[in-house]
């Protein structure tokens, strides 16, 4: 070996090292880009204008709405992991105007055999049109991977000849009686939790967390109770255990969708559903308003709700 032929080596040698270097600089950026903003993982607090949508009219109370004789507005808000409203019912030759957002990550808004097939961004509206002339039930499915039960989000879509009649009004505003609450917060649950956490409350293992008995666990410490009310308000992330098996996902929050009584009204249906309620401490009271109300006064991030959950369970039984 020469000597120009060792300069060449420490020469190749040097680039290498640069062209790693920069690689590395190049993949660190893009990974602190990632982290850094919001938006950018579905872990993401609401955006202002995300938040302006879902406060607008339509967006208040997704749904069917008649606009003329043949001429209905569907309005849909599409989050992780359900569309809401989780059924549409429309009627045959009319005009439809469909009406989606999303709030939080981009979906995906389709229904397969018809030609409404919609990217879902959030903080934009999207707008399609169509006539159906024959009855049918079609499915609505998320067609943009958009988180761990991205595969669960799916809804009706219901062609009918003629329309039900209005069904009950499922949200009650201003005083209610406890029936009334009772038959919200079923319904709330049903639309709002059971894609993650299942109709009967048993979770995903791996992926959702039961709430069937480890609700009560909650309620046996009054801090529980209140960090209850927290969880569906602001959301949580971090690593939960629950029923011996642990989890780490993002429960998304409810504070800027839903009402203290709704709230409210959920948080009495987990606590007595599925056998839940002969598992409550002695004196166990349902929630009130007033209740999330305090809750809701100081806000947290869902980081912020994981760490105290992790705190406040920390002494706590080998359960969770
Ligand atoms: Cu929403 Cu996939």
């Amino acid at each position: 070996m020469n000597g120009r032929d060792a300069n060449l080596k420490k020469y190749e040698r040097r680039w290498f090292v640069i062209a790693m270097a920069a690689l590395g600089v190049l993949l660190g950026l893009s990974i602190w880009w990632m982290m850094s903003a919001p938006g950018r993982f579905p872990t993401t607090p609401l955006t202002d204008p995300v938040r302006k949508i879902l406060r607008s009219p339509m967006f208040r109370h997704p749904g069917v709405t008649k606009l003329g004789p043949h001429h209905y507005r569907v309005a849909v808000v599409a989050h992780q992991f359900q569309f809401e409203p989780s059924k549409i019912v429309v009627p045959v030759n009319a005009r439809i105007d469909f009406y989606v957002t999303s709030a939080d990550v981009i979906h995906g808004f389709e229904i397969p055999g018809t030609d409404v097939n919609i990217e879902v961004i959030p903080g934009y509206v999207a707008h399609v049109f169509a006539t159906y002339h024959k009855p049918h039930d079609y499915l609505v499915v998320c067609d943009q991977y958009c988180g761990i039960g991205h595969q669960n989000m799916i809804g009706a879509f219901d062609v009918v000849a003629k329309m039900p009649l209005p069904s009950v009004q499922v949200v009650p505003s201003g005083p209610a009686t406890p029936a009334m609450l009772a038959q919200a917060g079923q319904a709330l649950y049903a639309s709002r939790c059971a894609a993650c956490h299942q109709a009967n409350g048993q979770g995903l293992p791996g992926a959702f967390p039961p709430l069937a008995k480890s609700v009560p666990e909650y309620e046996s410490d009054p801090r529980h109770r209140t960090l209850l009310a927290d969880v569906l308000l602001y959301g949580l992330k971090g690593k939960v255990k629950a029923e011996g098996k642990s989890y780490n996902g993002v429960m998304p929050a409810w504070g800027d969708q839903l009402s203290n009584t709704q709230i409210a009204a959920i948080l009495d249906y987990i606590g007595t559903a599925w056998g839940n309620k002969e598992a409550e401490p002695a004196g166990y009271k349902p929630y009130d308003a007033a209740a999330v109300a305090s809750a809701r006064k100081q806000t947290m991030t869902s980081a912020a709700v994981g760490q105290l959950r992790a705190k406040l369970f920390a002494g706590h039984t080998q359960k969770h």
